[in-house]
C-alpha cells in the first residue's frame, strides 16, 4: 500500500493557486555570515507572495503549526487510488428537510 499527500490548489494566504508556484529548495539554518542552501525539491514557493510550504506535509516553514496547505491523505488501495477527506460525514435527516410553500 502507498501513501502520500494531496492538496488543495490554494494559498491560505490570498487564495492564489498553487499549481503556478515552482518546487524549490530554501536557505536553512547556518552559522553565522554563511549562507546554506538546502531542501532542494522539498519547497512549494507561492508565486504571488513567496510563502514556503513544505511538499512533504503543506506545513509553512514561517508558522508550521498554524499556517499550512489544506491537504489530504492519499492511498493506494489493492488497484486504486483512494483520497480521504477529514469532513465528518453528515447524517441528514427527513425531518430537517424544509419544502417550500409551492411543493406542498
Ligand atoms: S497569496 Fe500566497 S503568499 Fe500571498
Amino acid at each position: 500500500m502507498g501513501r502520500g499527500i494531496f492538496g488543495l490548489n490554494e494559498c491560505p494566504h490570498q487564495g492564489i493557486p498553487m499549481i503556478f508556484g515552482s518546487i524549490t529548495g530554501t536557505m536553512v539554518t547556518s552559522n553565522p555570515q554563511e549562507y546554506e542552501y538546502g531542501l532542494n525539491n522539498e519547497i512549494i514557493t507561492c508565486p504571488l507572495h513567496g510563502w514556503e510550504f513544505e511538499l512533504k506535509t503543506g506545513k509553512s516553514l514561517f508558522s508550521p503549526d498554524q499556517v499550512s496547505l489544506l491537504t489530504y491523505d492519499i492511498r493506494k488501495e489493492e488497484e486504486e487510488i483512494v483520497l480521504y477527506l477529514k469532513r465528518k460525514p453528515e447524517n441528514i435527516s427527513i425531518n430537517d428537510f424544509q419544502c417550500s410553500p409551492l411543493c406542498k
